[in-house]
Parts: C-alpha cells; structure tokens; sequence
C-alpha cells in the first residue's frame, strides 16, 4: 500500500512523524523536498504538491550571489524562513542552520535553532555526522525536530578540498553509515544524503529506520531534494550531473523582460488600455484651470 503524504484527497499539513515513517521498504512513497526562499518559491512548492520546503543556507549562492554558502547568518535565514511561512504551506518547513550556528557551544547552538522556529521552521537541518549528536540531542531535548545531513556538506567546502562527491573509498563509505546511525540514535528525524555513490547511499538507507533524502545520492534514497532554482532553470551555469532541469525559466524571463523593454523604447507600452483616464467631466474641468489639454 501507499502511504504517499501528497496523494491524499484532502492535503494535510505534513507533519515530522509523518515524514519520519515515511520509508521505500515499508511501502512508502519516495518523499519529495525542495528549496524555498522567499513566498513566491513557497507557493510554487506547495501548489506543486511537495512533501517538504527547505529554506536551504544554498540562499547564499542561489539568490544571494556569494560563492559558497558559508555567508549566511541566522538572521539571514530566519529573515527567509520568516517569508516561506507566511505562505502557510501544507509542506514541512525545514530551516537550514548556517554555519558556525551550531559549532561553537551548545546552548548557542539550542538558542540559533530556535530563532529559525520562532521565524516559523518546524524543525532543522544541520550538516555533518557522529560529532555533531551532542548538538543534535540538544536541540531534541528541546523539543525541535532535527534532520540531518551528511556526505557532500557543502559548509565543509574547505575541509574536503571544494565540492566533491564523498563516501567512494570503503573505509569512507563505512564512516558514513556510522555516521548515519549515530545521527539517528541521537533523535534526527530524516537525514539529506548529498554527492555519494549510489550504491554507498543505498548502504546508509537500508542501515536506518529514518528516512534518507538524496541530493546527488542516486534513486535508492527514500526521497529527493533538488534546489528550485536549479530544477527551474532559473539560471543557465553549468549545473551538477545530479541536476534535472524541468523548465528553462531563465530564458523565458530573459525574452519577456527584452520583450518589455522594446515595447517602452517603441512605445507599445503601456496602452490605452493599460492607464488610468480621467472622466471627461474630470478632464474638462482641469481644462478650465489650464493645468491640462483636452
Ligand atoms: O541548502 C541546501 O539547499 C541544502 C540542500 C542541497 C540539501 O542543504
């Protein structure tokens, strides 16, 4: 039987129990996630039927033009969790904790995770593995779900030497599924897997009784998540192989904004149509004064 969140006639709040059960080999459907940012993104996610909405740190190189994500702050995360939740989507809000927002001290890391729920997140995530479950169970006891995320942690872009696909040699590999299950045996809910072989993925799914959501981390997963801007063709840069570009937004807007442009330079824009008139009694008596030609 299905257990799909999306395909109930009456679409429910998703809730984090729901998503934590939510597993392929107990006849689940896959989970779908994607990144929002802003209320528009949001209402595209939820009108689309998405299980989960993550306001992902990727704000930073997605929207935000830096070239890594490590720029954000908490404030500028909560400042976007803030706009995807007032949409009130039926998809879980997932709020990405930035860099050095849980490394430091667990009572800074407890305080961080609570201003992305109070600016309207229902639960987590945070990046990397078996180190970071003092942070995890932390934030648990304090009543806020976690996800996790492990393999290509893009906030480890330096230690790893840029964005590499992670987990391909065996002692690796067999890190990460320990990693995995200390991330679970610590309270995570649900674990992104991001850039790892597929067959590594599959280890780290079948090893746990959460939910894995793959990034770059083949079909074995029990869901995906891709970044809007890039399953949109937001933008026209080279993308990673994992990417599937479902439109091609870019060049849509491009045309529409040079459409736009000739039409002011033409003068087809704006029309008659398209402005506001004064009544000709309104028009006339304006006239009298001289202020303006019939
Ligand atoms: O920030 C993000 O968008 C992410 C996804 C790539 C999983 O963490």
């Amino acid at each position: 039987m299905s257990l799909s969140l999306a395909t109930e006639s009456v679409r429910r709040p998703v809730t984090v129990p729901a998503v934590a059960a939510s597993k392929l080999n107990r006849g689940s459907d896959p989970l779908v996630m994607v990144t929002a940012y802003d209320a528009p993104g949001a209402r595209i996610a939820d009108e689309a039927g998405v299980d989960m909405i993550l306001v992902g740190d990727s704000l930073a190189m997605v929207v935000l033009g830096y070239d890594d994500t490590l720029q954000v702050t908490v404030a500028d995360m909560a400042h976007h969790v803030a706009a995807v939740a007032r949409t009130k989507p039926k998809a879980l809000i997932v709020g990405d904790l930035p860099w050095m927002s849980y490394h430091v001290s667990v009572e800074d890391t407890v305080r961080n995770a609570a201003e992305l729920i109070r600016a309207g997140a229902q639960c987590v995530k945070l990046e990397g593995g078996a180190k970071r479950t003092p942070m995890v169970e932390a934030i648990v006891s304090a009543e806020i779900p976690v996800m996790g995320h492990i393999g290509l942690t893009p906030q480890s872009v330096h230690a790893m030497g840029g964005f590499k696909v992670q987990g391909r040699e065996s002692e690796a590999a067999l890190q990460l599924i320990a990693d995995a299950k200390a991330l679970q045996h610590a309270g995570c809910f649900a674990i992104v897997i991001e850039g790892v072989p597929d067959q590594v993925a599959a280890m780290v799914t079948d090893s746990l009784d959460i939910p894995t959501i793959g990034i770059g981390a083949g079909a074995r997963c029990d869901g995906q998540v891709l970044v809007m801007h890039d399953l949109l063709g937001v933008e026209d840069r080279i993308a990673p192989k994992f990417v599937r570009r479902y439109a091609d937004v870019k060049r849509v807007s491009v045309d529409a904004v040079a459409a736009y442009a000739a039409d002011v330079r033409t003068g087809a824009f704006p029309s008659a149509e398209e402005s506001y008139h004064l009544t000709s009694e309104q028009a006339e008596s304006m006239a009298l004064y001289g202020s303006i030609s019939a």
